[in-house]
């Protein structure tokens, strides 16, 4: 195992939590092969900014761009599987019924790895909706190779309007109830995880922070140094897929996460 900081500490505030919040970022994913928000891009992508792409803006302009870009994320995201990392996460909330566990990510990986019910702060891939009324549309059917570039988005059923992914845009406000919820949450917790997240994105970002302004103690995964540094009480540096399984480990020793 290859995380520095103080293991055994953060498996005694684990094991001591009964309410924890574990609050997930991209690194959740990225050793499922699923690029984080600023890996660099791959392929057609290369030559366009993330931040630029994911906005309502960009879609008005250009909703094959956009679409096609989503459809390449969502194709990459069916052929990922979770990393024990997302199968340690299912293990606390096994362990402990009342985790709530707050993702930022827009992958599947946190369902598909055993945990059914995430807080969803910025959407997600399989949620598409129609860009004009919101009904919800189908997930499209998965194709075969990812989408070479643009991509026209399906009609809406109900007013014929373009298709969007549901997700949160830069701009956007994110969901009220899910916003809700994840704030009460931290407020509640009485630990607070947190993994693979710059925390550089608000107001997701914050909610490390309600915790830890409440003196509840926070446990950060992450290879690198975030803002969120300053309010640990430990800092595991290392990979979400190693270092979460060790830590589950550590608070319970009888525990294989798989
Ligand atoms: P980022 O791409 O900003 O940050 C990913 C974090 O994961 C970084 O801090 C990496 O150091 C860390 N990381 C990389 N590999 C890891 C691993 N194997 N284990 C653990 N950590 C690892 O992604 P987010 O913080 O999730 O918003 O970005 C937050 C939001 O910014 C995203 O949800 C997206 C973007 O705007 C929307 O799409 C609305």
């Amino acid at each position: 195992m290859t995380a520095a900081g103080d293991l055994p500490e953060a498996g005694r505030l684990l094991t001591a939590a009964s309410r924890p919040v574990v609050f997930t970022g991209a690194g959740t994913s990225a050793e499922s092969g699923v690029p984080t928000f600023r890996d660099a891009q791959t392929g057609l992508w290369q030559r366009y900014d993330p931040s630029r792409l994911a906005t309502p803006a960009a879609f008005h302009a250009d909703p094959a761009l956009v679409w096609g870009w989503y459809e390449g994320r969502r194709h990459g995201v069916r052929r990922a599987e979770p990393n024990p990392g997302h199968r340690a996460v299912a293990a606390i909330r096994a362990r402990l019924p009342a985790t709530v566990v707050i993702t930022q990510n827009v992958d599947d990986l946190h369902e598909r790895g055993g945990v059914p019910d995430p807080v969803r702060l910025h959407g997600s891939l399989f949620a598409p909706r129609c860009s004009a009324c919101a009904h919800p549309a189908p997930v499209p059917g998965d194709a075969a190779e990812p989408p070479a570039g643009p991509l026209d988005p399906p009609a809406c059923a109900r007013c014929a309007a373009p298709v969007r992914p549901g997700v949160v845009w830069f701009g956007e406000a994110l969901p009220e109830a899910a916003l809700g919820a994840a704030v009460e949450a931290a407020s509640r917790c009485d630990l607070l995880l947190t993994v693979g997240t710059s925390a550089l994105v608000h107001p997701a970002a914050e909610i490390p922070l309600v915790a830890a302004r409440l003196g509840v103690p926070v446990v950060q995964v992450n290879p690198v140094a975030t803002p969120l540094d300053a309010v640990c009480a430990v800092n595991l540096r290392g990979p979400a897929g190693e270092v979460l399984p060790a830590l589950v480990r550590a608070a319970w020793p009888d525990e294989h996460t798989g």
